[in-house]
């Protein structure tokens, strides 16, 4: 077995925002899961970044054992480094200071900083403004190499690179430059209800058809599965509208079929036969997961003692870079 030194580092982050979807199981978690023997991983908890939006506080605190014990469910092995980002008191100071060298202009230009603020632009926070700082600190705290996300955290990954090489012109060689680490199946899954739109956990909250939760039920699975937007069609057919392109797309994700031979099986067929094996399928990938999730969340001690345990391993790790950046530019 190779030792931990000489594996490249993987970091990747959820927020503990309640409502974990498909979405995140197939563009993030799963991924994760996959190529965990291959690298020297972090996987974080980021409630600081949760709190840029409302939050009730027991629930968030419910959330984060929530998003632990799904992480581990989902097969992250116990040896990995999983942790509450706020454990680490140098995830919020290196953000500062990344603030102060990142333009106002790049942070304006975030897709979805324009989202999530949407016409409540002036009312939103100053924290959800400067999100992309605090991940980029997340990032580069730990000198990572690959960041597995989904498509739409590239252009946050691409500012964490923007700021590093700035700061590393202005200062010698401070930080390692990330690379975004993004699969080709699942990295976009869209609304089931509007498959135009990204699937999302803001959306489900206003649709319960929305989305497939991770710990959704398989009785709630077929319904929701069933009454999924599909195209106006008769059957299906190829190339197919938005609606059955994503239950395809989530359907040889979950399977890992290609294309031509998921296009074979399904062309021609009704759509209630498409929905139907899709909702197999998914079925048969989350139970397991369920079923783990209940038995590791009946002992909250132990799991609490475990992500203290790996936030106090990893701390050097990040302080060992924050006073490398505080000498650069002046503060120690
Ligand atoms: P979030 O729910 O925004 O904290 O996202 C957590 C992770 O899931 C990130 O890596 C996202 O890129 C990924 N993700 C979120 N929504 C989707 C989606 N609809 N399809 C694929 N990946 C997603
Ligand atoms: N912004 C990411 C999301 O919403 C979560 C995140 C925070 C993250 N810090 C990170 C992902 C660091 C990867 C690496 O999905």
């Amino acid at each position: 077995m190779q030792s931990a030194t000489t594996k490249l580092r993987v970091f990747s982050g959820i927020q503990p925002s309640g409502g974990l979807h498909l979405g995140n199981y197939l563009g993030a978690i799963r991924n994760w899961v996959r190529n965990q023997d291959k690298y020297d991983n972090i996987f974080c908890i980021v409630d600081l970044h949760t709190i840029t939006v409302p939050q009730d506080p027991a629930a968030l605190r419910e959330n984060t054992l929530d998003l632990a014990a799904v992480y581990l469910a989902s097969g992250i092995k116990r040896e990995q480094a999983m942790f509450v980002q706020s454990h680490i008191p140098a995830h919020a100071e290196l953000a500062w200071i990344l603030e102060c060298f990142i333009p106002m202009g790049w942070l304006e230009r975030m897709t979805q900083f324009k989202e999530k603020s949407g016409r409540e632009r002036e009312r939103s926070s100053a924290g959800l403004f400067a999100y992309p700082a605090l991940m980029a600190a997340d990032i580069l705290l730990y000198d990572t190499n690959y960041v597995p996300v989904g498509e739409d955290q590239r252009q946050h990954i691409e500012l964490t690179r923007d700021v590093a090489q700035r700061m590393n012109q202005r200062f010698g060689q401070l930080f390692v430059l990330p690379e975004p680490m993004i699969q080709a199946a699942g990295a976009r899954i869209m609304g089931l209800d509007d498959p135009q739109k990204k699937m999302s956990k803001s959306l489900a909250a206003d649709s319960p058809g929305h989305a497939i939760f991770i710990l959704d039920g398989p009785d709630l699975i077929r319904k929701k599965l069933a009454r999924a937007q599909t195209d106006a069609q008769p059957e299906v057919r190829i190339p197919a509208g938005p609606g059955v392109t994503n239950l395809l797309e989530i359907y040889r994700t979950i399977t890992d079929k290609d294309w031509p031979a998921v296009e074979q099986e399904f062309t021609g067929k009704p759509y209630s036969v498409l929905k139907g094996t899709v909702a197999d399928a998914v079925i048969e990938a989350l139970t397991p997961i369920q079923q783990r999730y209940r038995e590791i969340r009946a002992d909250d001690a132990a799991l609490m003692r475990h992500l203290h345990g790996a936030a106090e391993r990893l701390t050097p790790i990040a302080e060992t870079t924050l006073h490398r950046v505080q000498q650069a530019v002046g503060l120690r």
